[in-house]
């Protein structure tokens, strides 16, 4: 997928932070010069261009845009902060303050989000292979700032890294993470998943191989859960030993219980 990046109108200069994004994305950097979106999209026969704002960066389809907001994980958070309601991703993993949480398809970030809240004295990893979204999501993470400190702390303790989770998965060692988390593209969509709409074009649809939940089982201390839609044969096929959902939510969350 040919993606290039540029500058908004009112600047023509690279900032550190840009460089850095070009430099650790390769992603090729296409001089604003005051033309339109289009107009570079064109000229580069790049499907999208990457603008760098203020904010993050924001990538800018034909007709949509990308950019990382915390909206779904800040509304997921303030339930349990104001009404002491527990996530439902936190009670199946069963999280504790101090577990490594291993989130091997990131997106937007939502679940990676809350599970780092809450595990304040923990980590929480975020693998994602599409470049485009990994970089959108990694610096939108780095530079949000809100002054509601407990959500920017959950998000900039975040470690995201770029790379398929097949291939990351083979190369650490037995026992490195407490949960192994999945939620990929869904076999059947639910197409009025407004969060995920603008993702959807640049994300990997692959379903899950039983190569990959095995080593995820390898490197599990706890738990592996994988999300799917509730009805999904998925479950069964990747051998989950229990599905947990609630028969008026169309998700639900695989359990693989580890030990
Ligand atoms: C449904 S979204 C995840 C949404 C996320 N849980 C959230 O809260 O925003 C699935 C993501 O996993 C990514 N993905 C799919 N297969 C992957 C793989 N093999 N390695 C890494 N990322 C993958 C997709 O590109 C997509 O961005």
């Amino acid at each position: 997928m040919q993606i290039v990046a540029t500058t908004t109108q009112a600047r023509n200069d690279i900032g550190s932070d840009f460089q850095q994004f070009l430099d650790e994305s390769g992603i090729e950097y296409a001089p604003r010069q005051r033309k339109s979106l289009e107009k570079i999209r064109r000229e580069s026969q790049a499907e999208g261009v990457i603008v760098w704002e203020r904010s993050g960066p924001v990538l800018y389809w034909p007709e949509s845009k990308f950019f990382f907001h915390p909206s779904m994980a800040k509304v997921r958070i303030a339930l349990y902060r104001k009404k002491g309601q527990v996530d439902p991703l936190v009670e199946v993993c069963g999280l504790e303050e101090d577990d490594l949480f291993l989130d091997c398809t990131l997106g937007l970030g939502a679940d990676a989000i809350v599970a780092s809240y809450f595990t304040p004295r923990g980590q929480v990893v975020g693998l994602e292979s599409s470049l485009p979204i990994s970089q959108v999501v990694k610096w939108g993470m780095r530079l949000y700032e809100s002054d509601m400190f407990w959500l920017q702390e959950a998000i900039q303790r975040i470690k995201v890294i770029n790379c398929d989770h097949r291939t990351y998965l083979h190369q650490i060692a037995d026992k490195s993470f407490d949960l192994v988390y999945f939620d990929p593209m869904f076999r059947e969509p639910i197409l009025k998943s407004q969060a995920l709409s603008p993702l959807r074009k640049a994300a990997n649809n692959n379903p899950l191989d039983l190569e990959t939940i095995q080593q995820a089982c390898r490197i599990a201390r706890k738990r592996v859960v994988i999300k799917e839609r509730r009805d999904s044969s998925e479950f069964s096929r990747l051998n989950c030993e229990e599905v947990i959902g609630s028969p008026n939510n169309k998700i639900a969350f695989g359990v693989i219980h580890i030990g």
